[in-house]
């Protein structure tokens, strides 16, 4: 028999393994620095009682990737890649980079590349052996298929989307085609896949589907916050098909068994974010001295949350997270649309000094408001923080900072997405 994996365990969920694979035996420090040498420990001082998992397998291919001590662990089997959709969006983008700096596991992106799917975020990764880009539909069977088939991934981050509210209000087609119609495809052909594998891959394998609070509908001002199991209630063409796909997944689990995970995540912002959303329309608007349009009267409340914090979330639900569960994720950071506004405005004004219009507050404009706009959101994310022990880094004060200087210094990135250069480039790029 061979040793093949070996994890802290901390979390009663954490334990990803088949309990019939398993031997849990409590060792020394001495005996830990052995078998995990990159393992932080104390000189001298014995780990306090620190749970170990043996596995023993006959199969060559499971190997430790990732040990934090007392903390989160992430067991990945390093030869078999993860698929990621939407990768080449804001959040997905954000969360490759991440997966990059501190996993080994390959990881394989399909995006349609659509508007808001931009390569050019992921220049730096693009040449790493583990990293492969496949541009398609999640809605072209045969291509997800042929992915799931030849790559053989061992979990699934579904990001892919349309994603802006305005939009769907102009055309609600595409969220219907691909937030519906797409991830009902990704998960027939998921299911089809899953079920031919072996049963102990079908236990560790994991479908983590990516969506929003909005499909809770508006809260009054008093009310208390979403929690996990407050009713649907979507508003908007966007929300009705991101409820659409919540109740599929939930039903693949339910009816299936197939080992899913739903994170309904609050407004994140930072770096990457197309400038037709509220914080970089108005971080690019107030640059060039064009108007700050605000919707009705500003008063709308949004729980904010910086991306990165949002990605560590998803992370941390991939590893540790129940099947068949789902994840609130905010970053307790509720705030009227006006104040977000006048907070840019005020930091601008200290960044940009010489910009056309100083102070930046003089350039907002209330405009007729979003038809439907849903008043407030506010996520209660004790859920996750309780059972998975994640929480925010950032506070909207270091996150907004962290955004506006981002943008100020890519101004290569703003250019070409403001532009369309980068479009005209991926048309270059991915023409056969
Ligand atoms: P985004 O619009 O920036 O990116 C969406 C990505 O999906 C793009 O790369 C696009 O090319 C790709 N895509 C769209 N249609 C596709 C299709 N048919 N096939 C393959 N790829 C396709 O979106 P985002 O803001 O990064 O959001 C990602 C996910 O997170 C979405 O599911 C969204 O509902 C959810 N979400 C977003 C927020 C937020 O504040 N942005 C908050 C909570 C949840
Ligand atoms: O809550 C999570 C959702 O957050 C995600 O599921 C969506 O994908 C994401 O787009 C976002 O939706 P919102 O509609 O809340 O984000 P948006 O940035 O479009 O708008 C934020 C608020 O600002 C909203 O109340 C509308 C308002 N707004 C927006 C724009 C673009 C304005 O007042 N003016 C604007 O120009």
């Amino acid at each position: 028999m061979v040793i093949l994996g070996i994890s802290g365990n901390s979390h009663p969920r954490g334990n990803r393994w088949p309990l019939r694979w398993q031997k849990r035996i409590n060792i020394p420090n001495a005996g830990l620095a052995k078998l995990a040498p990159d393992l932080p420990t104390k000189a001298g001082s014995p780990i306090p009682p620190f749970q170990l998992q043996f596995r023993f397998a006959a199969r060559e291919d499971w190997r430790l990737i990732s040990v934090v001590q007392r903390r989160e662990r992430v067991l990945l089997r390093m030869n078999k890649p993860i698929l990621v959709t939407g990768g080449a969006g804001f959040i997905g983008s954000n969360f490759i980079l991440r997966w990059f700096e501190q996993e080994q596991t390959p990881l394989i992106n399909l995006d349609k590349l659509t508007y808001a799917g931009n390569p050019r975020n992921l220049v730096s990764i693009s040449s790493d052996d583990r990293y492969q880009f496949v541009h398609g539909d999640i809605g072209d069977r045969e291509l997800v298929t042929r992915v799931l088939r030849e790559q053989r991934p061992q979990a699934i981050v579904h990001f892919a989307a349309e994603s802006h509210v305005d939009r769907s209000i102009l055309g609600p087609d595409d969220f219907i085609q691909t937030n519906v119609v797409g991830t009902f495809n990704v998960l027939e052909q998921v299911r089809a896949y899953w079920s031919e594998l072996s049963e102990p891959e079908q236990q560790d394998f994991r479908f983590l589907h990516v969506s929003t609070d909005e499909v809770y509908g508006s809260l009054g001002p008093s009310d208390p916050a979403f929690r996990e199991n407050t009713p649907y209630s979507p508003n908007s063409p966007y929300s009705a098909s991101k409820a659409a796909s919540d109740h599929l997944v939930r039903a693949y689990h339910h009816t299936y068994g197939l080992p899913t995970l739903t994170t309904n995540c609050s407004n994140n912002y930072g770096p990457y974010q197309f400038p037709e959303k509220l914080i970089p329309l108005v971080i690019l608007n107030a640059r060039r001295g064009k108007p700050l349009p605000i919707y009705g009267d500003g008063q709308n409340v949004r729980d904010w949350l910086y991306v990165v914090d949002h990605c560590e979330a998803i992370g941390r639900v991939l590893a540790e997270g129940k099947p068949g569960e789902t994840y609130n994720v905010g970053g307790w950071n509720e705030k009227k649309n006006l104040e977000i506004v006048e907070t840019i405005c005020g930091l601008l004004d200290d960044f940009c000094s010489q910009d056309p219009v100083v102070p930046h507050r003089n350039l907002i404009t209330f405009v007729k408001d979003r038809p439907g706009h849903d008043r407030r959101y506010a996520i209660d994310a004790r859920k996750i923080e309780r059972e998975l022990n994640w929480r925010p880094r950032e506070t909207f004060e270091s996150g907004i900072r962290k955004t506006i200087l981002w943008y100020l210094e890519n101004e290569k990135w703003v250019n070409e997405v403001t532009t369309g250069a980068y479009r005209q480039w991926i048309e270059k790029q991915y023409s056969t």
